[in-house]
């Protein structure tokens, strides 16, 4: 066994198993799994509870404003593998992945100002190394010296059918078309907006699971890992 403990950023588009991909990285490895995507998510459900999202319309300079009265830190759940997200001491996990988060997140995260809190954070999150950080913006931004840098994707209509069959098993009441429309829009708003849009990092390798199992993103994963530890 190595005793490097390194940087791992997974970069890419929104419902292609980025999480689930880290997760099971960082349970292999003994590393940290840090989901970025749930930080930007927490943000946005505060500000939809506390009145600056009216009608799916985001008032940022209300968001901006409220930026000093949210404390986001994340407690491991041993149950669950992976550390759940809490906003000023409640556990937010289980309510920021409805579908009203996911149409406002992206109006949210291009806010200048919440990407600079978040980015601050994550930075002195993974500053030791031993970290898998998932986002849109590590291997570019927060982690741009990352000594493994991935970027997952996989057809649009493939990533839709996964995230609502994960909603409509919570017994959310979605439909497919709604989803899809969901992950293109917010593909098309996290690459266009104007601040860290997402995008490729030039020494990151592409990972297009469309039609790969968990198993063999694994595989492909380990044959990676290993280049990077043996230089
Ligand atoms: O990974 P996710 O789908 O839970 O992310 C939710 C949104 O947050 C996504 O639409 C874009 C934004 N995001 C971001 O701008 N930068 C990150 N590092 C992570 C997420």
């Amino acid at each position: 066994m190595d005793n490097k403990r390194i940087i791992i950023a997974i970069d890419g588009h929104s419902s292609c198993g980025k999480s689930t991909f880290a997760k099971a990285i960082a349970a292999r490895l003994g590393y940290i799994f840090i989901d970025t995507g749930a930080m930007y998510r927490a943000v946005t459900l505060y500000a939809q509870e506390n009145g600056a999202i009216l009608n799916g319309i985001v008032d940022e300079e209300r968001v901006e404003a409220m930026l000093k009265d949210i404390e986001i830190d994340f407690r491991f759940n041993a149950q669950r593998g992976a550390s759940d997200i809490y906003v000023n001491g409640d556990l937010v996990e289980g309510k920021i992945r409805t579908i009203e988060v996911s149409n406002s997140v992206s109006a949210v995260s291009s806010i200048g100002a919440v990407r600079q809190m978040l980015v601050a954070m994550q930075q002195q999150m993974g500053r030791k190394g031993g970290v898998v950080m998932d986002g849109r913006d590590i291997g570019t931004v927060v982690f741009p010296n990352a000594e493994l840098k991935i970027y997952m994707t996989a057809d649009a209509m493939v990533r839709a059918e996964r995230r609502y069959k994960e909603l409509t098993a919570k017994g959310d009441n979605v439909t497919l078309d709604e989803i899809y429309e969901n992950v293109v829009s917010r593909d098309k708003a996290d690459m266009s907006r104007a601040i860290s849009p997402l995008r490729k990092a030039d020494d990151a390798i592409v990972l297009d699971n469309s039609y790969m199992s968990v198993e063999e993103q694994m595989t492909w994963f380990d044959e990676q890992y290993q280049r990077v530890i043996n230089g």
